[in-house]
């Protein structure tokens, strides 16, 4: 599917699957959300630009790789957004967050915004919207007009599941915005719920419900 990279690494489909299953602890669904964060930042980041440096080893001088650019800005959308950031902290420990804290009405699925705090600079960064579930996508939309309001220009999305109608919905606002998923999903059910999909992120991972 254009815009959209599905990791179907064997590690993240493994968690995943364990993920999904409903006898999954509240402590166990988190840890998992976190490792596979790690395994998707490591996918999403993987064409991020190299500059070279000398550097001095015990033995002698050499020119060697670094990041380019400016630090990355993680933006998980609350709550469950919240759920990549440790793991993907380890990874890259100086980039910089973006809250974007946003619910999805019950009743009429779209997005209700109660809290942004972004860095001032995200014109000159890459700006990775996290959040595990792409259902509707009317989250994901939101976030993405905000964040690009506020100036950013690169935008990827992290998620664990879509939903194809996510998707081609997402696609529609932000056609330029690519996608990363650990999977693509059958469809949403009446209530906007992804089905097979993992039922409410939030609440598996704070034990709300
Ligand atoms: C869930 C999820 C996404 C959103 C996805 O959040 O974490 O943010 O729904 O649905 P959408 O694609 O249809 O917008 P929720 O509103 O339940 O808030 P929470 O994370 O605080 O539980
Ligand atoms: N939000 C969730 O947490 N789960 C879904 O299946 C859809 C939206």
């Amino acid at each position: 599917m254009r815009g959209v990279t599905v990791v179907d690494h064997p590690l993240v489909q493994h968690k995943l699957t364990l993920m999904r299953d409903k006898s999954r602890s509240t402590k166990g669904f988190r840890q998992l959300l976190n490792e596979i964060g790690m395994l998707l930042l490591y996918e999403v980041t993987r064409d991020l630009p190299l500059e070279s440096i000398e550097i001095d080893t015990p033995l002698t001088r050499m020119s060697a790789p670094q990041l380019a650019g400016k630090k990355l800005v993680l933006a998980p959308i609350l709550r469950a957004g919240v759920g990549f950031l440790d793991g993907m902290l380890e990874l890259v420990p100086s980039a910089r967050v973006a809250h974007v804290g946003l619910y999805r009405d019950p009743e009429t699925l779209s997005a209700v915004e109660y809290y942004f705090k972004a860095p001032s600079d995200l014109e000159d960064r890459l700006v990775l919207v996290l959040d595990p579930m792409l259902a509707t996508a009317n989250s994901a939309i939101a976030a993405v007009d905000r964040l690009k309001e506020r100036g950013a220009r690169e935008l990827r999305i992290v998620c664990l599941l879509a939903a194809p109608e996510g998707i081609a919905n997402f696609q529609a606002m932000h056609p330029e915005v690519p996608i990363w998923t650990a999977a693509i999903d059958e469809r949403l059910d009446e209530h906007g719920y992804i089905v097979p999909g993992l039922g409410d992120a939030g609440d598996r991972m704070f034990g709300t419900r």
